[in-house]
C-alpha cells in the first residue's frame, strides 16, 4: 500500500514558515504585496482567485485583485501591468491565465517585471531555470519538488517520466528534476507507446487532465505518483489523472485529489512572493 505524500501537511509546514518571515518583514516595515489580475469570467479562475486572496489574507501578504472584463482592449491590460511594474508597495504580480483570446499570452506575460514574476512564466525566469541560475520557479512544479523532499524521497538517478508538455507544469517539471539528476522523460499526446514509458518511471507526473487514466496496473510497483490532474466528474466528484484507489496498491508513494500537489501550487506562490519582498526591499 502507497505512503500518503500530505500536501495539506506539508503547504501548512511550509506557510508556518512564511509567516515567520513575514513578520520579520513586516518589523522592519515592510508587508509583502501581490497584486492578481483577472480577466473575464472564467469559472475555474474564480476559484483560484478567491483562493489566493484567501490564502494572502491568512498568511498576512497584501494582495489586491484587479478585475477587468472579458472585452478589456489589450493595451489597458499592459498599462495596468505597466503601473504596478512600478508600484513599490506591490513585490508580486500575477496575471491569472487563460486570458481572453483577442489578447496575446506571449506579450503579457513578457510585459511583467521579471523581478515581479512571482508565477516563474517570464521568458527570463524561463531561462534561468534551463540554466540553472535561479530565479522565479513556476509554482506547481516547484511544489512537487518540495513535496518530494519533505518526504527525503530521492531524485537523484531515478527515472522520471512527465506526462505533458505544457509551460505551466511539464516543461519546468522536467528541468527541475532534471537538475536534480533524475534521467527525465517528457510524454506526450504524440509519444509512440506511452504505456511503456509510464511502466518504467520510478517518479512519474501527470499533468494531462484525463480523469483517473492512469491505473494501478500501469504503474512500476514502489513508484513515487505526483498527480497534477484536477478534473471534476459530472457527479461533481474531484479526481486527478490518476485512479487512487488502484495505484495506491502498486504505488510507493502517492499524492491524493484533492489534498496533494493542489495546496502547494499556492504556497509557492506565497513562498515567490515573500521572496520578491525580501529581494526588492
Ligand atoms: N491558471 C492555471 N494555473 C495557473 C497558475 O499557476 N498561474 C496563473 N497565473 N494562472 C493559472
Amino acid at each position: 500500500m502507497a505512503k500518503v505524500i500530505d500536501g495539506k501537511e506539508v503547504a501548512s509546514e511550509i506557510r508556518r514558515g512564511l509567516a515567520e518571515k513575514i513578520q520579520r518583514l513586516k518589523e522592519g516595515g515592510v508587508t509583502p504585496g501581490l497584486a492578481v489580475i483577472f480577466v473575464g469570467e472564467d469559472p475555474a479562475s474564480q476559484i483560484y482567485v478567491r483562493n489566493k486572496e484567501k490564502a494572502c489574507e491568512e498568511i498576512g501578504i497584501n494582495s489586491t485583485t484587479h478585475r477587468m472584463p472579458e472585452d478589456t482592449p489589450q493595451n489597458e491590460l499592459l498599462g495596468l501591468i505597466s503601473k504596478l511594474n512600478d508600484d513599490p508597495g506591490v513585490h508580486g504580480i500575477l496575471v491569472q491565465l487563460p486570458i481572453p483570446k483577442h489578447m496575446d499570452e506571449e506579450v503579457i506575460l513578457r510585459a511583467i517585471s521579471a523581478d515581479k514574476d512571482v508565477d516563474g512564466f517570464h521568458p527570463i525566469n524561463m531561462g534561468l531555470l534551463l540554466t540553472g541560475q535561479g530565479g522565479f520557479k513556476p509554482c506547481t512544479p516547484y511544489g512537487c519538488i518540495k513535496m518530494l523532499d519533505k518526504y527525503g524521497i530521492d531524485i537523484r538517478g531515478k527515472k522520471a517520466v512527465i506526462l505533458g508538455r505544457s509551460n505551466i507544469v511539464g516543461k519546468p517539471a522536467a528541468l527541475m528534476l532534471l537538475h536534480r539528476d533524475a534521467t527525465v522523460t517528457i510524454c506526450h499526446s504524440r509519444t509512440d507507446n506511452i504505456a511503456k514509458e509510464i511502466r518504467e518511471a520510478d517518479i512519474l507526473v501527470t499533468a494531462v487532465g484525463k480523469p483517473e487514466m492512469i491505473k494501478g496496473d500501469m504503474i512500476k510497483p514502489g513508484a513515487v505518483v505526483l498527480d497534477v490532474g484536477i478534473n471534476r466528474l459530472e457527479s461533481g466528484k474531484l479526481v486527478g489523472d490518476v485512479h487512487y484507489q488502484s495505484a495506491s496498491s502498486t504505488a510507493g508513494w502517492i499524492t491524493p485529489v484533492p489534498g496533494g500537489v493542489g495546496p502547494m501550487t499556492i504556497t509557492m506562490l506565497l513562498s515567490n512572493t515573500v521572496e520578491a519582498a525580501e529581494k526588492l526591499c
